[in-house]
């Protein structure tokens, strides 16, 4: 409610669109495993894109879900609802994808099978890790974006197993990557607002 409201009675539902809500970026871990590094590399995703402030950016972690294996239940056990209700709330995703077996992690692909309108029409961007940069799991990821209308943005961080993270195991970034980062998230931006046009 401002000054042009009480001068020219604007309804708040014409504010609202000039000043949108920021659209809701979550950052998927995609590994679930005990002592997977997929945290480090959310959290250091996030404090970058948390700099930038045009959109609120939130880590979204399938292992707190608790997700059965897709189909070996009777699908009521509650944290399939709070994943898909999770994903409807968000405009658009960094996917964290670690390479297992040149492929994405079985944790991940179940989580994106458990969904299909939360994944529709809305933007992703990848970043990966693994010996080659995780680029043979990001490229199988974008794959299955398609089927789920999920738009994959072009710029792609890859970090390596090897000089990105010390022992396998610490993260410790190459300061190059910061560039192909804010990238990435340029557009995701533009595109999960665009999409969101759609939905
Ligand atoms: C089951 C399994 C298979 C893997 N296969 C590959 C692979 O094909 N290529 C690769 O670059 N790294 C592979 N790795 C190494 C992982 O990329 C590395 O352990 C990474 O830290 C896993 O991510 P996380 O720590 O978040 O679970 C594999 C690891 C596991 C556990």
């Amino acid at each position: 409610m401002g000054l042009l409201n009480k001068m020219f009675g604007r309804s708040t539902k014409e504010e609202e669109i000039m000043t949108p809500e920021k659209l809701k970026i979550g950052i998927i871990l995609g590994s679930t495993r005990q002592g997977r590094v997929s945290p480090q590399v959310g959290e250091w995703i996030k404090g970058i894109a948390d700099k930038r402030g045009e959109a609120n950016y939130e880590i979204v972690d399938i292992a707190d879900y608790n997700l059965p294996f897709l189909g070996t239940t009777d699908g009521t056990e509650p944290g399939i609802a709070a994943w898909n209700e999770k994903l409807a709330n968000l405009d658009g995703f960094v996917f964290i994808v670690q390479e297992y077996n040149h492929s994405i992690t079985g944790a991940l692909k179940n989580a994106l099978d458990f969904a299909r309108e939360g994944w529709n029409n809305k933007a992703a961007g990848i970043v990966s890790y693994g010996s080659t940069g995780g680029a043979r799991a990001a490229e199988h990821l974008r794959g299955i974006m398609g089927e789920l209308m999920i738009a994959d943005v072009r710029v792609h961080p890859t970090l390596s197993l090897f000089t990105d993270f010390e022992n396998g195991t610490e993260f410790k970034p190459a300061e190059l990557h910061l560039d192909n980062v804010n990238a990435m998230l340029d557009q995701v931006i533009a595109w999960s607002g665009a999409l969101k046009t759609l939905r």
